[in-house]
Formats: structure tokens, sequence, C-alpha cells
């Protein structure tokens, strides 16, 4: 792995009353792919927006690696504050946020023409970039279309490309996939994935760990405004693996008192209980644990005790996405 790139140090953010991140800290290696992930309103594109600088956190803070040109001899590299140099960032990082930047109506040669400028970037220079973007996103074919009359899955690809104009070394991207179909979603990472083999650092948010774990070299869990757990995408699977799901149906459907005991008895060993109704409308309570058996033992137990009746027990492997994010 290498070396760190970008280092979020204790990010704390509210919005009034409402605490976000919580003290949120992490360091990006170079060459990696990060996906932050986490379940909707969980605080991914909060996250994103304090690394990028565009929020302000009441406290922490990032810092990213700037390398410093000498006239004469090596080159010499030191972390700096994104807050405290915002311009100098601005070079550093691309981001394509949830809803698109670009322009409806321009041509995508246009929205690219105008990112470039943004940046500084003219002339021959910024024509090569198009074209090597248009040809990496395959976007060359449509450069004259006009951005309203894009396909979903290009639209995305031509975010991508505006936040990628000015050759960043990072490139933040939140929720890439959402909205896409599983084959678009499919034609994204195999693109991340390609931008990042090109040499780009990679920092992404998802709601799906399972989409993840295909383009990640690392996965970030937030949880309550913090990292829960940080780790390869096989790493977070191996301490996962040993939750079992075990499925309840009862004939009264009184679970709450149920997963209260459940709760207090097994404090340790449980990772998820809930009550979930599935798309037939039949309602269950559901629960993943390290021991299966012996809560299996006592949910019978339990159900006996309150003169319920049990339909249905059984007991299955969770799926990352439930682990993880209790879905
Ligand atoms: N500008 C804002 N003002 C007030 N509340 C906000 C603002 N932005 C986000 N929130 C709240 O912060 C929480 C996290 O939101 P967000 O970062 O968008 O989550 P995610 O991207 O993981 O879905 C949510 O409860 C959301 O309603
Ligand atoms: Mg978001």
């Amino acid at each position: 792995m290498g070396n760190p790139l970008l280092q979020v140090e204790g990010l704390r953010k509210a919005f009034g009353k409402l605490p976000v991140l919580r003290g949120v800290s992490f360091s990006l290696n170079e060459g990696e792919v990060l996906g932050i992930i986490g379940a909707s309103g969980t605080g991914k594109t909060t996250l994103l927006s304090c690394i990028i600088g565009f929020l302000k956190p009441e406290k922490g803070d990032v810092k990213y690696l700037m390398q410093k040109k000498r006239h004469k001899g090596s080159d010499t590299s030191v972390f700096r504050s994104v807050f405290k140099h915002k311009r100098e960032f601005k070079d550093f990082f691309g981001f394509a946020a949830q809803t698109p930047s670009f322009y409806d109506k321009m041509t995508v040669w246009e929205n690219l023409v105008y990112f470039g400028k943004l940046y500084r970037i003219s002339g021959d220079t910024l024509k090569s970039n198009i074209n090597t973007l248009l040809d990496l996103m395959s976007l060359s074919e449509s450069k004259q279309v006009l951005a309203r009359n894009l396909s979903g899955g290009m639209r995305r690809r031509l975010d991508i490309a505006c936040a990628l104009i000015h050759n960043p070394k990072l490139l933040i991207l939140d929720e890439p996939t959402s909205d896409l179909d599983p084959l678009l979603r499919e034609k994204i990472w195999a693109l991340v994935r390609r931008i990042n083999k090109a040499g780009t650092t990679i920092l992404l948010s998802s709601h799906s760990v399972n989409d993840l774990e295909r383009v990640c070299s690392r996965v970030a869990l937030l949880e309550k405004g913090r990292i829960k757990e940080i780790g390869s995408p096989a790493e977070l699977r191996e301490r996962f693996s040993r939750g079992h799901k075990i499925i309840l149906r009862t004939r009264d459907g009184n679970y709450e008192p149920l997963i209260n005991k459940v709760a207090r008895k097994f404090k340790r060993s449980i990772l998820m209980k809930d009550v979930v109704e599935d798309h037939d409308g039949i309602v269950e309570a559901v629960f993943i644990c390290n021991n299966p058996l012996e809560l299996m033992n006592y949910i019978e137990e339990r159900v006996e005790a309150q003169g319920d009746e049990i339909i249905e027990l059984r007991l299955k492997n969770p799926s990352l996405d439930q682990a993880f994010l209790h879905e």
C-alpha cells in the first residue's frame, strides 16, 4: 500500500442540534480505492463535503500531501490543511457530487472545455485532456450531443470526466452508481478501476457493501458519526462472516418483548435485531449473532413462555449489506 495522501483527523460536524460526524479519523493512501459505506443519512455526503473543504467542521482537520518543488535538489512533501490552503487543494482533487454539476444546455465537448477553463487549462493541453477523457469514458461519439440528451449512464460518465479534466491526484465520487441499473453500475465500477489503474487515488461513497467489494482496496464503515470498521473487503467479510442470521415468525407476531430480552441476554454476541416486513407483508423478527444455536434455543423457550406459537424459525448467512448496514 502507498503512503498516506490525505489524513482525516477527528472531524466533528453538526447541523443545528443534530451531530452528524462525531470524530471521524482515517487516512487515505496513495494509489488505493477507499469506499466509505453507510446507510442513507449516516453522513457520507457531509463527510466528503468536509474533506473537500466545502463544509467547515466544528472540530478536526483534513490534511493533504503537498509536493513542494525546489529549484535545486530533491522535492519535499508536507501535509497541509485543506481549510487553510483551499486554492492549492482545488488542483489536487476532482469531485463528482450525487447530482451532476455539468450544464444541460451545453454539449459534452463544451462542458469539458468549460470545466477545463475553471482550472485554468487551455489550448493544446485542454484538447488533449478532453480527448483522453472522451476515450476513457466512451463518450467520443457523443461529444457534440447536448448534455440533457444523454442517457443516465452517459451523464454519470460525463460528470466523472468533468471532475478529472485537470488530471487530479485524487478523485472523490459521492455515490457514483446510485439510480443506475445493475449493468450500468458494473460499467461505472469498471471505469473506476481503470481510472485507478491509470494512477489516480480514489475516495468514494456508497450505501451498498456488496457493490464496493469488487472495486475497493479498503472499505470504511461509517456508523453513528464514526468510522466503525476499516479494512480490506476480505478482512471485513472475515470479521462479519461469523454472524448468522436467524429469522423468526410467530402466530401473534408480538416480537418486541422477545427482542428486548434477547438484547439484554445476548448483549455481547448480537450484531443486529429488528422486526422486518418482507415483500409479501409478512412480519418477522430478524437477528444476526455469533452463537446462533444458543440463541435459537432461547427464542424457542421465550416464545413458548409468552404463550405464542412458532410458525417458522430458520438460520441463514447474512449478506455483507445485512451484516454491516442492518438492512
Ligand atoms: N445542510 C444541511 N442542513 C441540515 N441538515 C443536513 C444538511 N445536510 C445534511 N443534513 C442531515 O445530516 C444527516 C446526514 O446527511 P448526509 O451527509 O447527506 O447523509 P448520506 O450522504 O450518508 O445519505 C442527515 O440526517 C441529513 O438530513
Ligand atoms: Mg449522500
